[in-house]
């Protein structure tokens, strides 16, 4: 009964139809065990993972440290809720706030979305202890194709009207701006405007680097207005792109980032980190999460910064970044597909002139899992830790696919 590997993939997808809640488009696909980029299914068939749990997989699958951190946490003690301390959330708030140019203290949640709903009341409670002519200040500037998460004030905040559909009306206070125009954000800041939230390179918006001068500006904007810097970095922190968090390829420093995805290495585990001075307003009763902060993610999350630390996994995300884009660049010339290859350490996206879901899907029958987001961005979001040689085999895969494909 507890062992998930004992039925085949027909048996288990057969299960899943018949039980689940058919939100998801799954391609029929079991997998059932993981190891570093490569994962296999019941049967036993091989792919290299390219796109390892949509972004949390940063080390890949099962990595050492956090398997066994997780074995001698599970085993001592699961979870308790926050009103006791305990030594793994305390030393995980140090040490990410270690790596914040801005001394960040932090709130303990399980996903991107709770801790962007987290951040947008820190910003209302901003608004409520510096308002405005008109009272308190509660408006929050976001940007088209941002995506911030799934529950209704991270749904509100973003601005990609196909994710409103059927749950309207969304949250109101949010403002949408095109990404990337400084001019728009000045016009649209007003008497009741407390923050300006974005993600530094939007992920799921197809992986869209700041044009130059854009979060300097918005710093300065903010600063100007007192308004609050908030970066989502669910997607790009924790060393995805090759620095620990995303804007300090920048150097502009936020007020309030959130984390989710990759920083407990696969495991559960979201934050909200803000500045001192504005941390303070969560007080006691403001906001809470019962699992947030736990033990056993909590020291996942060590883990996992110990492994990028101590095996120099920064620098080498930055060139993983720069060998996909040599390689996908020089494709580029004898493939007219592509339109263009944008890369941030393992944040890579290559822009396609044609829909990407056919190219994944022969990706796929080739054994190399990839994304397609905003139907013509081929998303690949690799472990930090992907071999020289994997990284070779899955570009040979994909520049196939991509000089096969006829439109
Ligand atoms: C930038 C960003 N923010 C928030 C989220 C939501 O995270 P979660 O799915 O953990 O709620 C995502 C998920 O893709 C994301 O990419």
């Amino acid at each position: 009964m507890s062992t998930a590997t004992t039925l085949s993939s027909q048996d288990v997808i057969a299960l899943a139809k018949q039980h689940l809640i058919g939100n998801y488009t799954r391609y029929p696909v079991c997998l059932v065990r993981g190891e570093g980029s490569v994962v296999w299914d019941a049967e036993g068939t091989r792919y290299l993972d390219f796109f390892p749990g949509w972004g949390c997989g940063i080390l890949g699958h099962c990595p050492t440290r956090v398997v066994e951190a997780v074995r001698d946490q599970v085993a001592t003690l699961i979870h308790v809720p926050n009103t006791w301390y305990t030594e793994p959330q305390a030393l995980l708030g140090q040490a990410i706030g270690e790596r914040t140019d801005f001394a960040g203290k932090s709130f303990f949640c399980n996903s991107g979305t709770e801790a962007n709903e987290g951040a947008i009341k820190l910003a209302r409670l901003y608004g409520k202890a510096n308002p405005g002519p008109n009272g308190p200040r509660y408006k929050i500037i976001t940007m088209t194709n941002s995506f911030h998460g799934r529950t209704m004030g991270a749904l509100s905040a973003t601005a990609q009207p196909k994710y409103h559909a059927g749950v309207e009306p969304m949250l109101p206070g949010f403002l949408y701006v095109a990404h990337g125009d400084l001019d728009a954000v000045a016009q649209t800041i007003d008497k009741d405007t407390v923050a300006i939230l974005l993600e530094p390179i939007q992920g799921e918006g197809g992986v869209n680097l700041p044009p130059t001068g854009y979060l300097e500006g918005l710093r300065a904007l903010c600063d100007q207005h007192k308004l609050l810097l908030m970066f989502d970095e669910v997607q790009t922190g924790m060393g995805r792109t090759g620095k620990w968090f995303g804007h300090q390829h920048w150097g502009v420093q936020p007020d309030v980032m959130t984390l989710a995805k990759a920083l407990a290495g696969g495991v559960a585990c979201g934050a909200i980190v803000a500045k001192p001075g504005v941390a303070e307003l969560l007080k006691p009763g403001t906001h809470a999460a019962t699992f947030g902060g736990n033990p056993l993610a909590c020291r996942a999350a060590l883990a996992t910064i110990e492994t990028i630390e101590a095996d120099g996994l920064l620098e080498r995300a930055e060139r993983i970044g720069e060998r996909f884009s040599e390689r996908m660049t020089a494709l580029q010339d004898k493939c007219p597909l592509i339109r263009e290859v944008r890369a941030r350490g393992c944040m890579i996206g290559i822009e396609l002139v044609v829909e990407g879901a056919p190219i994944v899907q022969k990706c796929l029958e080739r054994g190399l899992l990839i994304n397609v987001t905003h139907q013509t961005v081929l998303r690949l979001l690799p472990a930090m830790n992907l071999s020289d040689e994997l990284l070779e085999e899955g570009c040979d895969i994909l520049e196939e696919v991509l000089l096969a494909h006829t439109v």
